[in-house]
């Protein structure tokens, strides 16, 4: 395996590896260089702040030197699809583009969102997968349509760190946003949790389901991890005894193309699906966590974020540890 695509990827084992070599980083430990003399490929289609400032800093601190370059922006259009005609607007297709990277770079780190315009080419993660296709060299997944694992590991580090290696009860909850957002984040976060053995309850309105076949393979990792996944319409019930609350936003499948349709669905669900104080009470002591960005009072009240039960800001940290450990070396990779 030489590509770092999803934690599925891994096994919970070697996912574990990878946390403590990341908490070798964090506590000064392990001060290896790896990437002495080498650079990564940072290419970027969707803007960043976590993601591309923690891998620049990453690369720095392992000796190496990161290029980035944003496709439309600082550098071509690309085209991703097999057999082509690019007789539009793209300029170089990813089949020359990553190999002529590879030949400058040890590995290539890739941003591309879903689009949200049509769920059954993206749920298929296209532009990601022809990266890994074409690429002579390592590539690595800094979200795209339907993963995120440089997140999830940060997450599910950061659950290790605040509450131990003991399985919790951790609690992924859909909240309100203005528009439809990419479901990468919880689709890797609910995966990751799995393959950790945590028991997890996913919570969403109807129409909001994840994945199908992605929620069989959760639903494999947890109950060969020791873990067990729950899935609930009840945004109340669902913090009952949680001991991690992770919000996140996410489009409806169904509503792919349309968006204007999913804002009309989700706007009964405005001020219900929030991470507030009255449901974090009902919680035991859970901490709270968002990937960020974060929209305040939208997603989760000020009350909830700036508490003492936040652990955002650490596991935002944590992602620049968890992606040394990654770029170090993931299980697999010949390096
Ligand atoms: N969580 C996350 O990936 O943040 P950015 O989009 O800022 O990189």
């Amino acid at each position: 395996m030489k590509n770092f695509l999803t934690t599925f990827d891994l096994s919970g084992d070697q996912l574990n590896q990878l946390i403590d070599s990341a908490l070798r980083f964090k506590t000064g430990a392990d001060k290896s260089k790896p990437l002495a003399n080498r650079s990564i490929a940072l290419v970027f289609f969707n803007p960043s702040l976590r993601t591309r400032a923690s891998m620049q800093v990453g690369i720095y601190e392992l000796g190496g030197h990161p290029v980035v370059l944003e496709p439309g922006g600082t550098s071509w259009t690309l085209e991703h699809r097999e057999g082509a005609l690019m007789d539009g607007d793209k300029t170089e297709h990813v089949a020359e583009f990553v190999r002529v990277l590879g030949r400058y770079c040890a590995a290539i780190g890739v941003r591309t969102f879903a689009a949200l315009k049509n769920w059954d080419e993206e749920r298929a993660d296209p532009i990601l997968n022809a990266f890994a296709k074409y690429s002579d060299v390592p590539i690595i997944n800094l979200e795209s349509a339907m993963h995120h694992p440089c997140q999830a590991l940060a997450d599910v580090m950061t659950i290790q760190e605040k509450l131990g290696k003991a399985k919790k009860r951790v609690v992924l909850t859909w909240a309100w946003h203005p528009k439809p957002l990419p479901m990468a984040v919880p689709n890797s976060f609910a995966l990751a949790a799995a393959q950790m053995g945590h028991d997890l309850v996913i919570a969403y309105p109807t129409g909001y389901e994840l994945d199908e076949e992605l929620m069989q393979t959760i639903t494999q990792c947890a109950a060969a991890s020791g873990g067990g996944v729950q899935v609930t319409r009840n945004v109340d019930a669902a913090f009952d005894g949680a001991e991690v609350i992770y919000a996140k936003s996410w489009g409806a499948k169904q509503f792919y193309g349309a968006p204007e349709r999913d804002m009309v669905e989700r706007a009964q669900y405005r001020d219900r699906w929030i991470v507030d104080e009255q449901k974090m009470a009902r919680t035991n002591k859970a901490i709270f966590m968002h990937c960020l960005p974060v929209r305040r009072n939208v997603i989760v009240t000020d009350g909830v974020i700036d508490s003492p039960a936040s652990v955002v800001i650490d596991e935002a940290e944590n992602r620049l540890w968890a992606q040394k450990a990654i770029m170090a070396g993931w299980p697999g990779k010949e390096n």
